[in-house]
Order: C-alpha cells, then sequence, then structure tokens
C-alpha cells in the first residue's frame, strides 16, 4: 500500500489516454503526467479536491492523436512548469527540458527521466519507484506506431530493451489503453506483448512495425502543431 503517495490514473474516452497524477501525502507537491485538454476542467478539480500543490506537468511526447491539456491546466496552477524531452526541438513552449537521468523531485518523490525514442524522436518515459510511465513507446500488449515524428523502429526496439531492464515487477502505465486495461508489468510485457514479447529480434521488430500500413490519426495535422506549442493556440493564449 502506497501511503506516502498519492496516485491516480485518469482516463480520456475520445482519445483513449491515460492522464496520471502523482503527488506526496506530506508536502502535497505534485505532478501530472499526459494531460488532454477535454478533460482540463475534470484534472483541476481533482487536483485542487487532494489539495495538492501542482509542480510540473510532464508530457511524454508530442502526442498526434490528441491535444495537451498543458496550457489549460496552467491556468489554474501558473507555477506549475510543463516539461518535454530534451530532443523535441520544435517544443519552444516547455518550461523545461530533461534528458537521460536527470531526476525530477516533487516531495519525496523522484522521478527519473528515461529517453526511450523510437514513436518519435523526442519520447521519454518516466520512472518512479516501481512504476514506469512509458507513454506511448511501451503499450499493454502492444508498443506505439513509428511511421511518423521521424520515429524509427529500431530506436524503438532498443528503448523498449531499456525500459525491459527496469526489472520483472516494475508497473506499465501508458499513455493510451483501447481495451480499457489499466496497468501491466514488464514480465508480462516481455512474455505476452504482441509487438515486442517473446524475445522477438531485432530484425523481426523492425519488419514488422514497418508493414503496419496503418491510418493517420485523424487529428495529426492539428495536433502535432498545437502540442508543440502546449496547445495554447487552442485555449486561446
Ligand atoms: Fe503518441
Amino acid at each position: 500500500m502506497k501511503t506516502d503517495i498519492i496516485f491516480r490514473q485518469l482516463f480520456e474516452k475520445e482519445s483513449s489516454t491515460y492522464t496520471y497524477i502523482l503527488g506526496d501525502t506530506h508536502t502535497k507537491e505534485a505532478v501530472i503526467i499526459d494531460p488532454v485538454l477535454e478533460t482540463v476542467d475534470r484534472d483541476v478539480q481533482m487536483l485542487t479536491e487532494l489539495w495538492l500543490e501542482l509542480k510540473y506537468i510532464l508530457e511524454t511526447h508530442v502526442h498526434a492523436d490528441h491535444v495537451t491539456g498543458s496550457s489549460g491546466i496552467k491556468k489554474y496552477f501558473p507555477v506549475a512548469q510543463t516539461v518535454v524531452g530534451d530532443k523535441n526541438v520544435a517544443v519552444k513552449c516547455a518550461d523545461k527540458k530533461v534528458k537521460e537521468g536527470e531526476t525530477i523531485e516533487v516531495g519525496s518523490i523522484h522521478i527519473q527521466v528515461l529517453e526511450t525514442p523510437g514513436h518519435t524522436e523526442g519520447c521519454v518515459t518516466y520512472v518512479s519507484r516501481d512504476m514506469v510511465f512509458t507513454g506511448d513507446a511501451l503499450l499493454i500488449r502492444s508498443c506505439g506506431r513509428t511511421d511518423f515524428q521521424w520515429g524509427s523502429a529500431k530506436s524503438l526496439y532498443e528503448s523498449l530493451q531499456k525500459i525491459f531492464s527496469l526489472g520483472e515487477e516494475i508497473s506499465i502505465y501508458p499513455a493510451h489503453d483501447y481495451r480499457g486495461i489499466e496497468v501491466s508489468t514488464i514480465a508480462e510485457e516481455k512474455q505476452f506483448n504482441e509487438m515486442i514479447g517473446g524475445g522477438v529480434s531485432e530484425g523481426d521488430f523492425v519488419e514488422k512495425m514497418n508493414n503496419l500500413k496503418l491510418d493517420l490519426p485523424k487529428k495529426i495535422h492539428f495536433a502535432v502543431p498545437s502540442n508543440q506549442i502546449c496547445g495554447k493556440e487552442v485555449i486561446g493564449k
């Protein structure tokens, strides 16, 4: 039982996105991971009801399927800093850019940054205690596509091996799940993940990823430029 942290997993149904709140029970400092524009009011209400003081808004990557809630949330928590991976050169709006090995601290909670490119070139994964927030790099029984935003199946393979090396018991909290499954473990994904599980070779993984032939996300031409400015244009600020 995690009594010294407050943890919430929240769902946005249009894009099947998970947003996470992680806060220190005692100091009340908190982060929110991957908020969505459509659910800003819900997230602000939740943070307020829990008496949390939002320090950081962590983005795992520049999303192509939905607009971030980052700027909307900052209207209510102006001291909160927006954080993205350092490799997102087109994102000029972030308050803080993080690199591999950097740590974000909120009270007694330490969140370590892992660079996990492949789905996009700037993807990062956040690790805290026995939890890993993988964005779209590693999904439950799946993984993020690699065919736009300078994605690379080869890079994703390496990133997924890096996530797998964190330890079998670590819980995986992804940015999306389209079947409503909320959590997995590294042990499960190593065995059962349909793209990367079962010890698939890099060559086979790359071939599989490069032959997915998926349609582009409906909002990509709007969401990517909006997210590069932290969703500011969308909320009119
Ligand atoms: Fe994505």
